[in-house]
């Protein structure tokens, strides 16, 4: 394997000179470099507020603890990864659909060249592909065995007769099969394509541990894509994080807009990553997957449901599948909830291999409970 970035990125991305501004050399004193307004925001009650500043552009206090972080969580032994991640190997987007569309930006040639998709999957990669001009392959996950694990000799397969495919997007835990992809599986991937880079969207991980993250230093053809937007619970402020190597992390950042992370997302952010603040997320996720069993019991304990679930139970939602692919009543099932009792759940029945299938996110306790016999009564209707 030769791997060389050089290849895979866009040569005018390659040689792209980041932005600059004075503020990366001084950020302190009577700040009259960059156009704001030193009176302060308009709004009453923000006098206080640092908010007419515009925000650091690096946050690497915000890499730094996230890269510790999953250094220390981390699944691998030292010598399976060369060395620790830090802030250099991270570039931050407003959530990870900034990240997904960067990456695509950053290698693909419109019109030309393609990405690799395994359905069923997150359906932003194809949407950002398209928007870029950006063709998208297909290579369907495993169903059959109801595993949804990648079929990584088919995937090498397509990559390796396919000299235009740049990106292979791995979803893991999966989205909407909840299924983690096996490390082994992956690594065969990384191991034996050096055409492109592999990237694996991880927006989950915290349900089930065993992050890739820590694994882009050892591989320069990974790109593992996270998110505060789940086992965080901080969707609103939309902040993504991408590992890479060194030298991608530098184009990416180098590609980004300065200011993209805004002072309010990086308060909550740096917050996230204090100590006792990633207790209580891991505390939350364990909640949430006892709970996540709990609302499975009951689901598939009514008439209609399959008693088992569809893909894996790694994520914060379950694939639940009705009459064994009974889509037309999947679909009153979900319209009746919404429209009769104000639950909103998900129907996924037109997805690959997902027939008749509804996924349901795992809410508090109460919330659960309220879906729970909401459900039986709707179909208890829907049926007599
Ligand atoms: C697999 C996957 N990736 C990424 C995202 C988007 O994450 P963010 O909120 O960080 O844009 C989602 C959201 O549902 C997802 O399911």
């Amino acid at each position: 394997m030769t791997f060389d970035l050089e290849k895979i990125v866009r040569p005018k991305i390659f040689n792209l000179e980041p932005y600059r501004c004075a503020r990366d050399d001084f950020t302190e004193g009577i700040l009259l470099d960059a156009n704001e307004n030193a009176y302060g925001p308009t709004q009453h009650g923000m006098e206080q507020s640092v908010l007419h500043r515009y925000p650091d552009p690096h946050q690497l206090q915000f890499k730094t603890a996230i890269a510790e972080y999953r250094n220390r969580s981390s699944t691998f032994t030292a010598d399976e990864c060369t060395r620790p991640l830090t802030s250099g190997n991270i570039c931050l987007g407003v959530g990870s659909d900034e990240s997904i569309d960067a990456i695509i930006r950053a290698t693909c040639v419109p019109a030309r060249e393609k990405i690799l998709v395994l359905p069923p999957t997150y359906s932003m990669y194809s949407v950002c592909a398209k928007i870029n001009d950006v063709e998208v392959v297909t290579c369907p996950l495993i169903t059959e065995d109801n595993s949804f694990q990648m079929d990584s000799d088919k995937v090498l397969d397509i990559l390796n007769n396919d000299q235009e495919i740049k990106l292979l997007f791995i979803t893991s835990p999966g989205n909407p099969t909840g299924a983690q992809i096996e490390t082994a599986r992956i690594e065969k991937v990384l191991q034996n394509w050096d055409r492109g880079l592999v990237v694996v969207d991880e927006a989950y991980v915290d349900f089930c541990g065993g992050s890739t993250a820590p694994l882009v230093t050892k591989y320069q053809n990974l790109v593992t894509l996270q998110t505060l937007s789940k086992s965080f619970g901080l969707a609103g402020i939309r902040l993504g994080m991408t590992f890479a190597s060194e030298d991608l992390a530098r184009i990416l950042n180098a590609m980004k807009a300065p200011y993209n992370i805004s002072a309010v997302t990086s308060d909550y952010a740096l917050k996230a990553v204090q100590h006792h603040n990633l207790e209580l997320m891991e505390q939350n996720a364990a909640l949430m997957n006892k709970e996540k069993i709990r609302l499975l019991d009951a689901l598939t304990q009514i008439n209609c449901v399959d008693d088992h679930y569809v893909g894996g139970l790694d994520a914060n939602f379950i694939l639940i599948r009705i009459n064994k692919g009974d889509n037309e009543l999947a679909k009153k099932i979900y319209l009746n909830l919404a429209t009769k009792c104000g639950v909103v759940i998900r129907f996924r029945g037109t997805e690959l291999g997902c027939a008749g299938c509804l996924r349901v996110t795992v809410g508090t306790p109460k919330e659960n409970n309220v879906l729970i016999q909401q459900f039986k009564e709707i179909i208890e209707e829907l049926t007599k």
